[in-house]
């Protein structure tokens, strides 16, 4: 048997460079090692969104077409929307009769979350609970592992400690402890510097047009201290030359540097060179996003909510005998 893995998004629009780059590829290799399942944690979503929440199910579909133009195979791994599987809910609830205030009240993220969201109230009931529904996520597919970024990794500690909790208390081995893979952080920043990011406007979509990047890719920050074309640049202080090391082929840096080092050539035509570069690596994720007909996308959701309710409920009838329910 397969081991598991479970990660999700929240659906907050459509996916950018970032998410490609810093989760995506790597979701995408794990596909044929382990039993893969993606979810878009829309009750998540909803935690932060609550109080305007028109967009969320036109991101669910936008994230499917995401998810598949970036490589998941709907074939080989469950895709599927976290409120399709009430057994989340149902875990969640048993979750947080055992877990101390304690361990909510602490978790860094929460804090840091209510400080420096702006616009938007989260001192809900529900958002304190935010990392025990996500331990309901991984546990109830019984999941071996979950890839994140490093910002996740409290939750994960959470996680782990609340099926330690629950498998002391009730004297059984049912739910593994879940290692976190980490996620290199991306080296990709935004086009200005600072973290890519929706809030940030600073993003380069995965479905942005061939004219859309070369207008992004334009206005890059490049070495601020390389004014004119005979200034001397310093690629590894430059946004525009991470890019190229993440994208272009191994043999394209190199020449970046020589031509930035030596000043032979403008950071403009560098940029114009980067751009199409881009182009032509997302060329791919933008066809197969092209071809993926609204049916397809609902076949998808509706095959994948099956399979994870499957997996789902089969280890929620092992927890209601635990616990002792009337099933
Ligand atoms: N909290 C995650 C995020 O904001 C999303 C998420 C919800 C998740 N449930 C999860 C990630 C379970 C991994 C496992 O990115
Ligand atoms: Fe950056 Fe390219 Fe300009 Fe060098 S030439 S500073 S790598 S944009």
């Amino acid at each position: 048997m397969k081991k598991r893995i479970l990660s999700g998004m929240r659906p907050t629009g459509k996916l950018h460079l970032g998410h490609l780059m810093g989760a995506l590829n790597n979701w995408v290799k794990l596909q044929d090692e382990y039993l893969c399942f993606y979810m878009i944690a829309d009750w998540h979503a909803l935690m932060s969104e609550y109080e305007d929440p028109k967009n969320l199910k036109e991101s669910c579909y936008e994230m499917v077409r995401d998810f598949v133009a970036c490589g998941l195979d709907p074939e080989k791994s469950v895709i599927f929307v976290q409120s399709h599987v009430p057994e989340h809910l149902e875990l969640a609830m048993i979750f947080s009769d055992i877990t101390p205030l304690a361990w909510v009240e602490r978790v860094p993220t929460y804090k840091e979350q209510l400080r420096e969201v702006k616009g938007r109230d989260l001192t809900t009931y529900g958002f304190l609970g935010y990392p025990v529904l996500q331990a309901a996520d991984i546990a109830v597919y019984r999941a071996n592992a979950v890839p994140v970024g490093v910002d996740q990794v409290p939750h994960l500690e959470l996680t782990r400690e609340i099926v330690r909790r629950f498998n002391g208390l009730y004297k059984t081995g049912l739910f593994p402890e879940p290692d976190a893979i980490l996620t290199k952080t991306s080296k990709l920043l935004g086009l200005d510097n600072r973290k890519m990011s929706k809030s940030y406007n600073n993003f380069i979509l995965l479905s942005d047009t061939p004219d859309a990047i070369r207008k992004k890719v334009s206005v890059m920050i490049t070495d601020a201290e390389r004014i004119k074309l005979r200034d001397r640049g310093h690629p590894d202080i430059c946004n525009v030359f991470s890019y190229y090391a993440g994208f272009a082929k191994p043999d394209h840096a190199p020449k970046v540097r020589g031509w930035c080092e030596g000043a032979s050539k403008g950071c403009t035509e560098c940029k114009k060179a980067l751009a199409e570069i881009v182009i032509e690596s997302l060329e791919p994720i933008r066809a197969r996003r092209a071809k993926m007909s609204d049916d397809e996308v609902e076949d998808i959701i509706r095959k994948g909510a099956k399979k994870a309710r499957d997996a789902a409920s089969e280890t929620m009838r092992e927890v209601k005998k635990l616990i002792n329910f009337l099933q």
